[in-house]
C-alpha cells in the first residue's frame, strides 16, 4: 500500500499524488469495474447493515433475509422490505453516485457492480449496472416467475402482494442469505473483472465475499485496486490504494477534468 505524505485532507489521510495518479489511470484506461455496498448510499440517509445504525444491529437478518423467514412470515418479511423501500424511494443519489456516472460517462468501458438494492446507481445516471443482490423496487412471482415492478398495479392483499399476471404469491426480488446468484450475471461480473485495468471497490464491509472473490481475480490480472471507506476493511489489505473516506467526499476528487483526447499521463 502507498503511504501518503501530501495530505489533501488530514482527516481522510488521502495524498493530491494519489488522486492525481488515480483520476489519470481512469481517463486512460480501457476498462474501469466499480464494486459498490452499502456504504455508497450512506451519504444519501439509506442505513448499512454492519455498521454504526446498521440493519443487522438492530434487525435479524435470518428473521428477515432468509427463504426460510419468507416461508415463516411472508408478511413480516414484507413489512421489511415495503419499509425499507420507501427510505430507498425518498433518498436522493449523493455525490458519490453523481461522480459514477460522470466517471461512466468517460470512462471506456465502465461496469458497475452493485450490492445495492435501492436503484441509487441508476437514478443517478449509471448504465452499464450489475446488480448482483437484486433491486427492492421489484418482486419475483413464485408460480410463474415473472419478475414485475413494485408499483400501483401490485395487488397486496393483508399484507401480502401477488402477481398480476397469474395471481401468485410474489416475494421481492433479492438474493438472500442461503440462495445462490444469478450464475449468469456473476460470470459476466468476473469476465469483466478479468480485462479491468482498475477496480474500485467502494461502501463494502467484505462480510459478504463476493466483492473479495472479484478483487482477487482482478488482482490476478493486474487491475490497480484502490478501496474507498472510511474503515479499514478485510479487503483493505489486498488494495494498491487504500482512499480512507467517505465516498460522497472522495469520488468528486477523483473524477477526471481533462478530456481522454487532450490527456498526455
Ligand atoms: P456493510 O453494511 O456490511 O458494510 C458497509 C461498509 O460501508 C462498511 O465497511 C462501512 O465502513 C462503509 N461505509 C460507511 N459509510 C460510508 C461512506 N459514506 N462511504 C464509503 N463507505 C462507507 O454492507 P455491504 O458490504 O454492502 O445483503 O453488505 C453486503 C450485503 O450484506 C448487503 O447487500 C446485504 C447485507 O446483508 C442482503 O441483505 C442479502
Amino acid at each position: 500500500m502507498f503511504n501518503h505524505d501530501d495530505e489533501i485532507d488530514k482527516k481522510m489521510n488521502i495524498s493530491k499524488e494519489s488522486v492525481k495518479i488515480i483520476s489519470n489511470k481512469i481517463l486512460t484506461c480501457n476498462a474501469l469495474v466499480v464494486i459498490t455496498g452499502a456504504g455508497i448510499s450512506a451519504e444519501s440517509g439509506i442505513p448499512t447493515f454492519r455498521g454504526e445504525g446498521g440493519y443487522w444491529k438492530t434487525y435479524k437478518a435470518e428473521e428477515l433475509a432468509t427463504p426460510e423467514a419468507f416461508q415463516k412470515n411472508p408478511k413480516l418479511v414484507w413489512e421489511w422490505y415495503d419499509y425499507r423501500r420507501n427510505i430507498c424511494q425518498n433518498a436522493t443519489p449523493n455525490l458519490g453516485h453523481t461522480s459514477l456516472a460522470q466517471i461512466e460517462s468517460m470512462a471506456s468501458n465502465f461496469h458497475l457492480i452493485t450490492q445495492n438494492v435501492d436503484n441509487l446507481h441508476r437514478r443517478a445516471g449509471n448504465k452499464n449496472i450489475s446488480e448482483i443482490h437484486g433491486n427492492i423496487f421489484w418482486a419475483r412471482c413464485l408460480n410463474c416467475k415473472n419478475v414485475l415492478p413494485l408499483d400501483d398495479r401490485t395487488k397486496t392483499q393483508q399484507g401480502l402482494k401477488f402477481c398480476q399476471i397469474c395471481q401468485g404469491p410474489l416475494r421481492p426480488h433479492i438474493v438472500w442469505f442461503g440462495e445462490s446468484y444469478d450464475t449468469g450475471l456473476i460470470h459476466l461480473c468476473f469476465e469483466s473483472v478479468k480485462k479491468a485495468d482498475i477496480l474500485l471497490v467502494i461502501g463494502t464491509s467484505g462480510a459478504v465475499t463476493m466483492p473479495e472473490a472479484l478483487a482477487l481475480e482482478a488482482k490476478k490480472n493486474k487491475a490497480l485496486l484502490i478501496e474507498i471507506n472510511p474503515e479499514v476493511t478485510t479487503l483493505t489489505n489486498l488494495m494498491d490504494f487504500s482512499l480512507q473516506g467517505r465516498a460522497g467526499e472522495v469520488l468528486p476528487k477523483l473524477v477526471p477534468t481533462q478530456n481522454k483526447s487532450t490527456n498526455q499521463n
